[in-house]
C-alpha cells in the first residue's frame, strides 16, 4: 500500500503554461542525460496524447508530472507509451507517482485506449498493475533492458497476440 501523504496536493490537467516547470521536475528527478533514453527517441516528432498529461500541484508548485505518448506496435496495434513520470525528489515516496499513474490510466481508459507500455522499474510499476511481457515478441528500437518493458491492458486481453517493434506513429508503416 502507498503510505498516506502528508502533503495536500491535487492532480490537474497539464497546460501549455506548465511546460517549463515540467522540464524542471524532469531535470531534478532524472538528472542529466535523460534525453538519451530510448523512450525519448520514440517521442521525437510526436506529441503527447491530448487529455493525458497531468501534473501534481501543491499550493501552486508543480511537484510531479506524467504524460502518455502514441505508439504503434508491429505496424498495426495502437498503444500508449507512459512517460516520463517524475516527482520532485523532496516529494518522492508519498504516493504522488502512483496517484498520477492511476489517474492517467483512468483517463486513458475513458478515452478508449486499450494498452499501455513503458520501460521502467518492474517492482514499482507492478504496484499499478503493470506486467512484463513473458516473451520477447514486443521490442523497442534502440538500447533498453527487455525485462523493463512492461504493459498494462486497459481492455481485457488487449495484449494478446501483440508483437513487433514499437515505433512512433509517423515512423510506423501500417
Ligand atoms: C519513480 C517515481 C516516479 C516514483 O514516484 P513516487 O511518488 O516517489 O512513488 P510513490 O510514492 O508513488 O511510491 C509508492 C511505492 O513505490 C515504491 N517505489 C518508489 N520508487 C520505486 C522504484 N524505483 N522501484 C521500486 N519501488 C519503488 C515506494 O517505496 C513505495 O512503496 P510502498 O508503497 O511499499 O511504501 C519517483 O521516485 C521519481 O520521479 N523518480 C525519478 C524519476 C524516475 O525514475 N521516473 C520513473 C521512470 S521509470
Amino acid at each position: 500500500m502507498t503510505q498516506s501523504t502528508p502533503v495536500d496536493y491535487t492532480i490537474q490537467p497539464a497546460l501549455p503554461g506548465h511546460t517549463k516547470s515540467i522540464e524542471t521536475v524532469l531535470d531534478e528527478a532524472f538528472g542529466l542525460g535523460r534525453q538519451t533514453k530510448t523512450s525519448y527517441r520514440l517521442r521525437e516528432g510526436s506529441q503527447a496524447v491530448d487529455g493525458l498529461s497531468f501534473i501534481a500541484d501543491l499550493d501552486g508548485r508543480l511537484i510531479g508530472s506524467i504524460q502518455f505518448w502514441p505508439i504503434i506496435i508491429g505496424g498495426e496495434t495502437s498503444a500508449l507509451l507512459l512517460g516520463p513520470l517524475a516527482i520532485l525528489p523532496v516529494y518522492q515516496g508519498f504516493g504522488v507517482g502512483l496517484r498520477l499513474i492511476e489517474d492517467g490510466v483512468v483517463a486513458a481508459r475513458k478515452l478508449g485506449h486499450k494498452l499501455v507500455l513503458l520501460v521502467g522499474d518492474e517492482p514499482y510499476y507492478t504496484k499499478a498493475g503493470f506486467k512484463p511481457f513473458n516473451s520477447h515478441s514486443v521490442s523497442m528500437p534502440g538500447p533498453y533492458d527487455p525485462k523493463r518493458l512492461l504493459f498494462l491492458e486497459l481492455q481485457a486481453n488487449a495484449a494478446d497476440g501483440v508483437s513487433g517493434l514499437v515505433l512512433a506513429p509517423h515512423r510506423a508503416k501500417r
